[in-house]
C-alpha cells in the first residue's frame, strides 16, 4: 500500500482547527455549545477542535450511512446511530470531515431542526464545492479542495486511512 501523496499537512490543520477553535469560542461566549459529531470521519477533526474551543460543551455523536465501500455518494441517507439526548433549545454545532453532494448534512439539518434546538451551525474541516447538490451553508470552514478523493486525520477510503495525521490524496 503505497501512503497518499500529501495534501494538507498535519501542522497546516493544526493551526486551522486553531484558528476555527477560536472563532467558536468568540461566538458562542456565555453558551454552552453541544458538539454533534457525524462518525466515524469526526472523530479526529473534532478530538481536536473541542480542545481549541474554550468553552463548556458536550459532545453527541449521530453514524449515517451513504457511502458503502465506494467513492462516490449513493444519495441515500440513513440514520445507523442517533443522539442521545434530546437537543431542544440546545445550540448545536454539526462537526464533519467533508462536506461533499451536502446531502448528508442537508439530510441531518432537516432532522435536527425538527427537534427545535435554538441554533444549529455547521463546521466541516474540509469542502468540495464543485460538487455541491445542495445548498447547505457551511458556518466554519478549514479548507476547500478540489475534486479528489482525500483520505486521513479521520477520512476513510473503505475504512481505511484514517489515522494519518495528514490528508493525503489516494492515487490509484
Ligand atoms: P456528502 O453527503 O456527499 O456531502 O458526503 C459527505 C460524506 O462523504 C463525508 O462525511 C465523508 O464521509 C464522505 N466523503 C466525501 N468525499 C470524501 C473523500 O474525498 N474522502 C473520504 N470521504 C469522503
Ligand atoms: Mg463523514
Amino acid at each position: 500500500m503505497t501512503a497518499p501523496k500529501t495534501l494538507l499537512s498535519a501542522e497546516k490543520i493544526a493551526a486551522k482547527v486553531r484558528e476555527l477553535g477560536a472563532e467558536i469560542t468568540q461566538d458562542y461566549q456565555g453558551k454552552s455549545p453541544l458538539l454533534v459529531g457525524v462518525l466515524k470521519g469526526c472523530v479526529t477533526f473534532m478530538a481536536d477542535l473541542a480542545r481549541a474551543i474554550d468553552l463548556p460543551c458536550e459532545f453527541e455523536f449521530m453514524k449515517v450511512s451513504s457511502y458503502g465501500a465506494g467513492t462516490k455518494t449513493s444519495g441515500t441517507v440513513k440514520i445507523l446511530m442517533d443522539l442521545g439526548c434530546d437537543i431542544e433549545g440546545r445550540d448545536i454545532i454539526i462537526i464533519e470531515d467533508i462536506l461533499d453532494s451536502g446531502l448528508t448534512l442537508d439530510y441531518l439539518i432537516k432532522q435536527l431542526q425538527i427537534r427545535k434546538p435554538a441554533s444549529i451551525k455547521i463546521c466541516t474541516l474540509l469542502e468540495k464545492p464543485s460538487r455541491r447538490q445542495t445548498d447547505v451553508v457551511v458556518d466554519y470552514l478549514g479548507f476547500q479542495v478540489e475534486d479528489l478523493f482525500v483520505v486521513g486525520y479521520g477520512l476513510d477510503y473503505a475504512g481505511l486511512y484514517r489515522n494519518l495525521s495528514y490528508i493525503g490524496i489516494l492515487e490509484n
